[in-house]
């Protein structure tokens, strides 16, 4: 395994394997690695001659007062994690190798941007759509591996790719849980042990939703007013949004059918928490 810093030398690595013909599957990740991010690399070493995983942790894609500086960064750990699942790059860079002075252009996916987690966090998927595009320049990749965990981050990067004819194909790959239900995360990291039992409520609430669907419930407004009560009940956790929006344009329904997603952000103490489930009625 290398690890390779400058983004030159990462896509003259690359392109000396692809002229060899082989094929590269590449996993975009913030660092501080976990089950989740593993099970992508894991299905890219399966699926692929070469796997390169870039760790990054992104400053464009937070605001100003948000968790860049505390996100947690256990780098020696991450690249022993890395090794040992087979991967054969790690692009590693620095915020100045992205983002050298000078530099001006940014990449916006509209409309799908400025829904759910777009409208608390303004500028986030802008940064996350631009640092993906650089990012699959840079590792020409032939399949880009991505979690269901960020859904909406998902489908954003997925029309990117279409739109700004990147040859890549893109992998979601599910969501993978503690046993309890609670969606892994790198922010997870930040809850003490009673706001890890409280982040709980965002999985059950899920269930709740399904198993209200389950039962012939159709109305969205009703099921989301259901929702809303079984997190008010946790005095930590302050709901952000809880949306049930069409899977693929992430417009709101009034009737849950076709293609669903059931998605949320819930703040549980200071820590913003997603998660989703997708259904289809
Ligand atoms: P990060 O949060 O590190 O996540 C990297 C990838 O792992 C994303 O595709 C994410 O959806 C996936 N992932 C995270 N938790 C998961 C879980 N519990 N189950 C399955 N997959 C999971 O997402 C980012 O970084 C950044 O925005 C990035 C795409 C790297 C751009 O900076």
């Amino acid at each position: 395994m290398k690890t390779i810093t400058k983004p030159d030398a990462m896509f003259k690595a690359v392109m000396a394997v692809k002229t060899k013909g082989k094929s590269v599957g590449f996993v975009p990740t913030m660092g501080a690695l976990h089950e989740g991010h593993l099970s992508l690399i894991r299905r890219a070493r399966k699926d692929n001659d070469i796997v390169v995983v870039s760790i990054f942790v992104n400053p464009a894609q937070f605001a100003p007062g948000e968790d860049l500086k505390k996100y947690p960064r256990p780098v020696s750990k991450d690249i022993a994690l890395c090794r040992k699942a087979g991967v054969d790059f790690i692009f590693y860079p620095l915020p100045k190798d992205i983002y050298p002075q000078g530099f001006k252009t940014y990449v916006s996916v509209d409309d799908l941007s400025q829904v759910l987690c777009g409208r608390t966090r303004p500028g986030h998927f802008r940064g996350v759509a631009t640092v993906v595009a650089k990012l699959l320049n840079v590792t020409q990749p032939d399949i880009l591996y991505l979690g269901q965990k960020d859904a909406q981050q998902a489908i954003i990067i997925k029309r990117m790719a279409e739109d700004l004819n990147f040859p890549v194909k893109v992998r979601v790959m599910s969501t993978v849980r503690e046993k309890n239900g609670l969606a892994l995360s790198s922010r997870n990291a930040y809850l003490n042990k009673k706001e890890k039992e409280d982040a709980l409520v965002l999985f059950k609430s899920l269930n709740l939703a399904l198993l209200l669907i389950k039962g012939g419930l159709r109305d969205a407004g009703r099921l989301i007013k259901r929702v809303r009560e079984l997190i008010s009940k946790k005095k930590s956790a302050k709901i952000d949004y809880i949306a049930i929006v069409n899977a693929e344009t992430l417009e709101p329904l009034n009737k849950i059918r076709g293609n669903c997603l059931i998605a949320l952000a819930v703040r549980i103490g200071k820590t913003r928490l997603i998660d989703n489930v997708l259904l289809k009625v």
